[in-house]
């Protein structure tokens, strides 16, 4: 999947007396299976991008466009638009995995479960048994293939 990101721009605020202008006309484009990096200084508006690239914040201007592999585009993120179904090819990883979830890895994170559906094989939070870790594993491989 390759991500346009055109002409994007977002204020949080506006016309209060905390107005920022977070975004300011960014263009860039992030082909398929490419690796980015995003580097500024704090404030700088990283955040506030991601989450435009995830679909979670709609942009003032401009918009987020997604490339699917067969060629059809579909618009992330635009003014008044709602993104869900692209929301399911999209994730984010918190700055600080503690605040993703309840765990401090990503790992400890897929292995929990609620206690009620706990099939007695693990306690809800048994990230260190063997058969928990196992399946996450498999989980977390299949994402990143
Ligand atoms: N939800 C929000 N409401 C109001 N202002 C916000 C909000 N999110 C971000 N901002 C402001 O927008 C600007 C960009 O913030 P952002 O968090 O995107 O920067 P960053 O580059 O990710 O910073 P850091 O390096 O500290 O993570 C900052 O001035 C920040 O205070
Ligand atoms: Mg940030």
């Amino acid at each position: 999947m390759q991500i346009n990101v055109e002409n994007l721009s977002k204020t949080f605020s506006p016309g209060m007396p905390y107005e920022t202008r977070a975004l300011s006309n960014i263009n860039c484009e992030i082909g398929d299976g490419e690796f980015v990096a995003i580097i500024g200084h704090t404030g700088s508006g990283k955040t506030t991008l991601v989450q435009h690239i995830a679909g979670l914040v709609q942009p003032d201007e401009g918009r987020v466009v997604a490339t699917l592999k067969d060629g059809t585009q579909t618009v992330i993120s635009e003014k008044g638009k709602a993104a869900f179904a692209v929301r399911r090819r999209v994730g984010i990883v918190f700055q600080y995995p503690e605040y993703q979830l309840f765990e401090e890895t990503v790992l400890k994170d897929v292995c929990f479960w609620p206690p009620e559906s706990s099939n007695g094989e693990d306690s809800p939070t048994a990230s260190g048994s063997r058969p928990t870790r196992r399946r996450a594993s498999r989980a977390l491989s299949s994402c990143a293939a």
